[in-house]
Protein backbone atom coordinates (compact mmCIF):
# COMPACT_ATOMS: atom_id res chain seq x y z
CA UNK A 1 0.00 0.00 0.00
CA UNK A 2 0.86 3.46 -0.87
CA UNK A 3 -0.42 6.59 0.38
CA UNK A 4 -1.51 9.13 -2.07
CA UNK A 5 -3.10 12.37 -2.14
CA UNK A 6 -6.51 12.74 -3.89
CA UNK A 7 -8.26 15.58 -5.51
CA UNK A 8 -11.46 15.82 -3.04
CA UNK A 9 -12.69 18.56 -3.56
CA UNK A 10 -12.45 21.76 -6.36
CA UNK A 11 -13.55 25.34 -6.75
CA UNK A 12 -13.19 29.13 -8.34
CA UNK A 13 -13.46 32.60 -8.52
CA UNK A 14 -13.42 35.07 -10.78
CA UNK A 15 -13.80 39.00 -9.94
CA UNK A 16 -16.93 40.12 -11.81
CA UNK A 17 -15.54 42.68 -14.29
CA UNK A 18 -15.18 40.89 -17.48
CA UNK A 19 -13.15 42.90 -19.78
CA UNK A 20 -13.20 42.30 -23.34
CA UNK A 21 -10.57 42.71 -26.18
CA UNK A 22 -12.28 46.27 -27.07
CA UNK A 23 -11.79 47.74 -24.23
CA UNK A 24 -8.02 48.50 -25.39
CA UNK A 25 -8.50 49.22 -28.52
CA UNK A 26 -9.91 52.23 -27.44
CA UNK A 27 -6.33 52.97 -25.17
CA UNK A 28 -3.88 51.50 -27.30
CA UNK A 29 -2.94 50.65 -30.96
CA UNK A 30 -3.86 47.13 -30.40
CA UNK A 31 -7.15 44.97 -31.94
CA UNK A 32 -9.51 41.93 -31.10
CA UNK A 33 -7.86 40.59 -33.83
CA UNK A 34 -4.13 40.32 -33.02
CA UNK A 35 -5.10 39.69 -29.17
CA UNK A 36 -7.06 36.45 -30.95
CA UNK A 37 -4.77 35.57 -33.14
CA UNK A 38 -1.33 35.81 -31.59
CA UNK A 39 -2.70 34.27 -27.62
CA UNK A 40 -6.68 32.95 -28.27
CA UNK A 41 -7.45 35.39 -25.36
CA UNK A 42 -11.15 37.18 -26.06
CA UNK A 43 -11.76 38.51 -22.17
CA UNK A 44 -10.41 38.36 -18.75
CA UNK A 45 -11.63 39.40 -15.52
CA UNK A 46 -10.59 41.79 -14.03
CA UNK A 47 -10.69 42.76 -9.94
CA UNK A 48 -13.25 46.00 -8.78
CA UNK A 49 -11.16 48.68 -6.28
CA UNK A 50 -10.00 47.45 -2.91
CA UNK A 51 -10.11 43.63 -3.92
CA UNK A 52 -6.98 41.31 -3.21
CA UNK A 53 -5.80 38.32 -4.13
CA UNK A 54 -6.65 36.78 -0.58
CA UNK A 55 -10.68 37.87 -1.36
CA UNK A 56 -10.56 35.75 -4.70
CA UNK A 57 -8.69 33.29 -3.30
CA UNK A 58 -10.77 33.04 0.04
CA UNK A 59 -13.91 32.71 -2.21
CA UNK A 60 -12.49 29.86 -4.29
CA UNK A 61 -11.54 28.19 -1.08
CA UNK A 62 -14.97 28.35 0.36
CA UNK A 63 -16.37 26.94 -3.03
CA UNK A 64 -13.26 23.97 -2.56
CA UNK A 65 -14.64 23.42 1.00
CA UNK A 66 -18.34 22.52 -0.41
CA UNK A 67 -17.46 20.97 -3.31
CA UNK A 68 -15.89 18.38 -0.62
CA UNK A 69 -18.33 18.39 2.01
CA UNK A 70 -15.46 19.58 4.59
CA UNK A 71 -15.73 22.78 7.49
CA UNK A 72 -12.14 24.83 7.59
CA UNK A 73 -11.00 22.92 10.39
CA UNK A 74 -10.91 19.90 8.55
CA UNK A 75 -8.08 21.02 6.47
CA UNK A 76 -4.02 20.84 8.01
CA UNK A 77 -2.82 23.65 5.65
CA UNK A 78 -3.46 25.55 2.90
CA UNK A 79 -0.75 26.45 0.22
CA UNK A 80 -1.10 29.53 -1.90
CA UNK A 81 0.77 30.03 -4.94
CA UNK A 82 0.62 33.51 -5.82
CA UNK A 83 2.64 36.13 -6.74
CA UNK A 84 0.55 39.13 -6.16
CA UNK A 85 0.02 38.78 -2.61
CA UNK A 86 -2.12 41.52 -1.12
CA UNK A 87 0.86 42.59 1.68
CA UNK A 88 5.17 41.80 1.39
CA UNK A 89 3.94 39.81 4.43
CA UNK A 90 2.33 38.08 6.47
CA UNK A 91 1.43 35.35 3.35
CA UNK A 92 -1.62 35.44 2.26
CA UNK A 93 -2.21 32.18 3.17
CA UNK A 94 -2.86 33.39 6.21
CA UNK A 95 -5.65 35.39 5.55
CA UNK A 96 -7.04 33.26 3.74
CA UNK A 97 -6.93 30.98 6.77
CA UNK A 98 -8.46 33.36 8.99
CA UNK A 99 -10.93 34.57 6.48
CA UNK A 100 -12.12 30.93 6.25
CA UNK A 101 -12.23 30.59 10.23
CA UNK A 102 -9.41 27.75 10.34
CA UNK A 103 -8.20 28.19 13.43
CA UNK A 104 -5.27 24.82 13.41
CA UNK A 105 -3.08 23.77 11.20
CA UNK A 106 -1.12 26.03 8.81
CA UNK A 107 -0.47 28.13 6.20
CA UNK A 108 1.66 29.76 3.60
CA UNK A 109 2.42 31.30 -0.05
CA UNK A 110 4.47 29.91 -2.53
CA UNK A 111 5.95 31.95 -5.25
CA UNK A 112 6.69 30.12 -8.72
CA UNK A 113 4.78 32.75 -11.22
CA UNK A 114 3.58 31.55 -13.49
CA UNK A 115 4.33 27.63 -12.62
CA UNK A 116 3.44 28.19 -9.26
CA UNK A 117 0.45 25.96 -8.78
CA UNK A 118 2.69 22.74 -10.20
CA UNK A 119 5.30 23.71 -7.50
CA UNK A 120 2.55 24.35 -4.88
CA UNK A 121 1.12 20.70 -5.85
CA UNK A 122 4.20 18.83 -5.70
CA UNK A 123 5.12 20.53 -2.11
CA UNK A 124 1.92 19.23 -0.90
CA UNK A 125 1.98 16.04 -2.17
CA UNK A 126 5.00 15.95 -0.33
CA UNK A 127 3.61 16.85 2.98
CA UNK A 128 0.90 14.17 2.70
CA UNK A 129 3.19 11.58 1.51
CA UNK A 130 5.60 12.28 4.46
CA UNK A 131 2.80 12.24 6.64
CA UNK A 132 3.45 16.38 7.62
CA UNK A 133 -0.34 17.05 6.96
CA UNK A 134 -3.47 14.62 5.87
CA UNK A 135 -5.55 17.08 3.88
CA UNK A 136 -4.12 20.45 2.27
CA UNK A 137 -5.95 22.98 0.22
CA UNK A 138 -3.94 24.17 -2.44
CA UNK A 139 -5.09 27.45 -4.37
CA UNK A 140 -3.44 29.45 -6.65
CA UNK A 141 -4.62 33.24 -7.01
CA UNK A 142 -4.04 36.30 -8.66
CA UNK A 143 -4.57 40.05 -9.49
CA UNK A 144 -1.95 40.87 -12.33
CA UNK A 145 -3.92 43.44 -13.30
CA UNK A 146 -1.95 45.40 -10.36
CA UNK A 147 1.66 44.82 -12.19
CA UNK A 148 0.61 45.96 -15.37
CA UNK A 149 1.85 48.88 -17.58
CA UNK A 150 -1.22 49.88 -19.27
CA UNK A 151 1.00 51.95 -21.70
CA UNK A 152 2.61 48.52 -22.77
CA UNK A 153 0.10 46.86 -25.25
CA UNK A 154 2.56 43.92 -25.67
CA UNK A 155 2.09 42.66 -21.74
CA UNK A 156 -1.14 44.78 -20.79
CA UNK A 157 -3.42 42.47 -23.23
CA UNK A 158 -2.40 39.24 -21.90
CA UNK A 159 -2.75 38.86 -18.44
CA UNK A 160 -6.47 38.48 -16.11
CA UNK A 161 -7.16 38.12 -12.53
CA UNK A 162 -8.74 34.85 -10.63
CA UNK A 163 -8.95 31.87 -8.12
CA UNK A 164 -9.08 28.10 -7.98
CA UNK A 165 -8.53 25.85 -5.14
CA UNK A 166 -8.41 22.12 -4.99
CA UNK A 167 -8.29 20.07 -1.82
CA UNK A 168 -5.95 17.05 -1.06
CA UNK A 169 -6.53 14.11 1.29
CA UNK A 170 -3.92 11.39 2.42
CA UNK A 171 -5.71 7.98 1.23
CA UNK A 172 -4.08 4.58 0.45
CA UNK A 173 -3.43 3.46 -3.08
CA UNK A 174 -2.04 -0.14 -4.29
CA UNK A 175 1.41 1.95 -5.04
CA UNK A 176 0.82 1.78 -9.29
CA UNK A 177 -0.32 4.18 -12.18
CA UNK A 178 -3.88 3.19 -11.74
CA UNK A 179 -4.09 4.83 -8.41
CA UNK A 180 -6.16 7.93 -8.30
CA UNK A 181 -4.29 10.92 -7.25
CA UNK A 182 -1.20 12.48 -7.80
CA UNK A 183 1.37 9.99 -9.28
CA UNK A 184 4.91 12.39 -10.37
CA UNK A 185 5.80 15.91 -10.66
CA UNK A 186 8.77 17.10 -12.39
CA UNK A 187 10.28 20.50 -11.51
CA UNK A 188 12.90 22.97 -12.77
CA UNK A 189 13.69 26.53 -13.06
CA UNK A 190 16.84 28.34 -14.67
CA UNK A 191 17.63 32.06 -13.58
CA UNK A 192 19.96 32.52 -16.15
CA UNK A 193 16.65 33.03 -17.58
CA UNK A 194 15.36 35.73 -15.23
CA UNK A 195 15.01 39.17 -17.89
CA UNK A 196 12.94 37.34 -19.79
CA UNK A 197 9.86 37.90 -17.68
CA UNK A 198 10.40 39.86 -14.36
CA UNK A 199 8.93 43.00 -12.58
CA UNK A 200 11.36 45.84 -12.29
CA UNK A 201 10.32 46.60 -8.61
CA UNK A 202 10.29 45.52 -4.99
CA UNK A 203 10.50 45.51 -1.34
CA UNK A 204 14.42 46.50 -2.07
CA UNK A 205 13.88 49.11 -4.33
CA UNK A 206 10.37 50.67 -2.77
CA UNK A 207 8.43 50.25 -5.84
CA UNK A 208 5.62 47.98 -6.88
CA UNK A 209 6.73 47.69 -10.42
CA UNK A 210 5.28 46.43 -13.43
CA UNK A 211 5.51 43.36 -15.68
CA UNK A 212 8.39 42.89 -17.86
CA UNK A 213 8.38 40.45 -20.75
CA UNK A 214 10.40 39.26 -24.04
CA UNK A 215 7.21 37.65 -25.53
CA UNK A 216 9.28 35.68 -28.25
CA UNK A 217 11.68 34.17 -26.16
CA UNK A 218 8.88 33.17 -23.55
CA UNK A 219 7.42 31.53 -26.35
CA UNK A 220 10.51 29.70 -28.00
CA UNK A 221 11.19 28.58 -24.11
CA UNK A 222 7.42 27.87 -23.50
CA UNK A 223 7.39 25.32 -26.85
CA UNK A 224 10.30 23.44 -26.18
CA UNK A 225 9.96 23.10 -22.33
CA UNK A 226 6.41 22.31 -21.29
CA UNK A 227 6.34 19.07 -23.42
CA UNK A 228 9.66 17.93 -21.98
CA UNK A 229 8.64 18.34 -18.52
CA UNK A 230 5.22 16.87 -19.34
CA UNK A 231 6.58 13.14 -20.97
CA UNK A 232 9.18 13.69 -17.65
CA UNK A 233 6.72 13.74 -14.99
CA UNK A 234 4.84 10.75 -17.06
CA UNK A 235 7.90 9.03 -17.78
CA UNK A 236 8.37 8.75 -13.89
CA UNK A 237 4.73 6.42 -13.93
CA UNK A 238 5.45 4.54 -16.85
CA UNK A 239 2.89 6.81 -18.87
CA UNK A 240 2.77 8.32 -22.15
CA UNK A 241 0.28 10.70 -23.97
CA UNK A 242 -1.56 7.98 -25.04
CA UNK A 243 -2.65 7.41 -21.88
CA UNK A 244 -3.52 11.20 -21.34
CA UNK A 245 -7.36 11.58 -20.83
CA UNK A 246 -7.00 15.65 -20.31
CA UNK A 247 -4.21 18.36 -20.60
CA UNK A 248 -4.83 20.80 -18.11
CA UNK A 249 -2.04 23.21 -19.00
CA UNK A 250 -1.18 26.77 -18.01
CA UNK A 251 -3.41 28.96 -20.03
CA UNK A 252 -1.05 32.05 -21.32
CA UNK A 253 -1.23 31.54 -25.14
CA UNK A 254 -3.82 29.22 -27.41
CA UNK A 255 -0.75 28.72 -29.74
CA UNK A 256 1.62 27.34 -26.83
CA UNK A 257 -0.98 25.09 -25.96
CA UNK A 258 -1.46 23.28 -29.41
CA UNK A 259 2.23 22.90 -29.76
CA UNK A 260 2.54 21.66 -26.42
CA UNK A 261 -0.09 19.05 -27.32
CA UNK A 262 1.12 18.67 -30.79
CA UNK A 263 4.77 17.40 -29.35
CA UNK A 264 2.81 15.51 -26.49
CA UNK A 265 1.00 13.62 -29.47
CA UNK A 266 -2.69 14.43 -27.56
CA UNK A 267 -5.47 15.80 -29.84
CA UNK A 268 -6.62 19.44 -28.93
CA UNK A 269 -9.80 17.65 -27.94
CA UNK A 270 -8.18 16.28 -24.89
CA UNK A 271 -6.82 20.04 -23.67
CA UNK A 272 -8.79 21.82 -21.07
CA UNK A 273 -8.76 25.48 -22.97
CA UNK A 274 -10.07 28.65 -20.85
CA UNK A 275 -7.33 31.35 -22.04
CA UNK A 276 -9.64 32.76 -24.18
CA UNK A 277 -12.13 33.63 -21.01
CA UNK A 278 -9.88 34.45 -18.47
CA UNK A 279 -6.60 36.02 -20.63
CA UNK A 280 -3.06 34.80 -18.27
CA UNK A 281 -3.82 34.58 -14.77
CA UNK A 282 -0.61 32.89 -13.95
CA UNK A 283 -0.68 30.52 -11.25
CA UNK A 284 -4.40 30.44 -10.80
CA UNK A 285 -4.78 29.39 -14.80
CA UNK A 286 -4.55 25.42 -14.01
CA UNK A 287 -6.75 25.27 -10.76
CA UNK A 288 -9.27 27.41 -12.83
CA UNK A 289 -8.91 25.29 -15.67
CA UNK A 290 -9.22 21.70 -13.96
CA UNK A 291 -12.17 23.50 -11.97
CA UNK A 292 -13.98 24.64 -15.09
CA UNK A 293 -13.00 21.36 -16.57
CA UNK A 294 -14.84 19.71 -13.90
CA UNK A 295 -17.91 22.15 -14.24
CA UNK A 296 -18.27 21.15 -17.98
CA UNK A 297 -18.49 17.62 -17.25
CA UNK A 298 -14.88 16.93 -19.41
CA UNK A 299 -13.31 15.55 -16.88
CA UNK A 300 -14.41 13.13 -14.46
CA UNK A 301 -13.14 10.61 -11.61
CA UNK A 302 -10.43 8.28 -12.96
CA UNK A 303 -9.34 10.80 -15.83
CA UNK A 304 -5.45 10.90 -15.48
CA UNK A 305 -4.57 14.73 -15.99
CA UNK A 306 -1.36 16.15 -17.02
CA UNK A 307 -0.83 19.82 -15.63
CA UNK A 308 2.01 21.92 -17.26
CA UNK A 309 3.16 25.71 -16.79
CA UNK A 310 5.87 28.00 -17.13
CA UNK A 311 6.73 31.47 -16.30
CA UNK A 312 9.22 33.89 -14.54
CA UNK A 313 12.49 32.76 -13.41
CA UNK A 314 12.54 31.06 -16.00
CA UNK A 315 10.32 28.30 -13.43
CA UNK A 316 8.25 25.44 -14.96
CA UNK A 317 6.94 21.85 -14.19
CA UNK A 318 4.39 19.58 -14.63
CA UNK A 319 2.11 17.32 -12.28
CA UNK A 320 0.56 14.17 -13.21
CA UNK A 321 -3.19 12.86 -11.44
CA UNK A 322 -6.25 10.41 -11.67
CA UNK A 323 -9.11 12.41 -10.82
O1 LIG B 1 2.62 32.97 -18.38
C1 LIG B 1 3.99 33.13 -18.43
C2 LIG B 1 4.53 32.74 -19.70
N1 LIG B 1 4.21 33.69 -20.72
C3 LIG B 1 3.97 33.28 -21.92
O2 LIG B 1 3.93 32.10 -22.16
C4 LIG B 1 3.83 34.29 -23.02
C5 LIG B 1 4.69 33.90 -24.16
N2 LIG B 1 4.65 34.76 -25.29
C6 LIG B 1 3.53 34.97 -26.05
O3 LIG B 1 2.46 34.50 -25.73
C7 LIG B 1 3.68 35.74 -27.34
O4 LIG B 1 5.04 35.94 -27.60
C8 LIG B 1 2.94 37.11 -27.31
C9 LIG B 1 1.43 36.89 -27.37
C10 LIG B 1 3.34 37.88 -26.10
C11 LIG B 1 3.32 37.90 -28.56
O5 LIG B 1 3.09 37.16 -29.75
P1 LIG B 1 4.23 37.05 -30.86
O6 LIG B 1 3.64 36.33 -31.99
O7 LIG B 1 5.44 36.44 -30.20
O8 LIG B 1 4.44 38.54 -31.26
P2 LIG B 1 5.79 39.41 -31.18
O9 LIG B 1 6.13 39.70 -29.74
O10 LIG B 1 6.82 38.77 -32.04
O11 LIG B 1 5.29 40.76 -31.85
C12 LIG B 1 4.89 40.80 -33.21
C13 LIG B 1 4.48 42.21 -33.55
C14 LIG B 1 5.51 43.25 -33.10
O12 LIG B 1 5.56 44.23 -34.08
P3 LIG B 1 6.79 44.24 -35.16
O13 LIG B 1 8.03 44.34 -34.33
O14 LIG B 1 6.68 42.93 -35.89
O15 LIG B 1 6.49 45.44 -35.98
C15 LIG B 1 4.90 43.85 -31.85
O16 LIG B 1 5.30 45.18 -31.62
O17 LIG B 1 3.26 42.56 -32.86
C16 LIG B 1 3.42 43.80 -32.16
N3 LIG B 1 2.56 43.79 -30.97
C17 LIG B 1 1.27 44.13 -31.02
N4 LIG B 1 0.47 44.53 -32.03
C18 LIG B 1 -0.83 44.78 -31.74
C19 LIG B 1 2.89 43.45 -29.70
N5 LIG B 1 1.82 43.56 -28.92
C20 LIG B 1 0.79 43.98 -29.70
C21 LIG B 1 -0.58 44.26 -29.47
N6 LIG B 1 -1.34 44.65 -30.52
N7 LIG B 1 -1.15 44.13 -28.25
Amino acid sequence: MTTRAVVKGIGHYLPERIVPNSEFEAKLDTSDEWIKARSGIERRHFVAEGQTTSDLATRAARAALADAGMQADDLDAIILATSTADLTFPAAATMVQANLGMTRGFAFDVQAVCAGFVFALANANGMILSGQAKRVMVIGAETFSRLMDWSDRSTSVLFGDGAGALILEAQEGSGDNTDRGILSSDLNSDGRHRDLLYVDGGVSTHSTGYLRMQGREVFRHAVEKLAQTAHAALDKVGLTGGDVAWIVPHQANLRIITATAQRMQVPMDRVVVTVQDHGNTSAASIPLALSVGRDRGQIKQGDLIVTEAIGGGLAWGAVVLRW
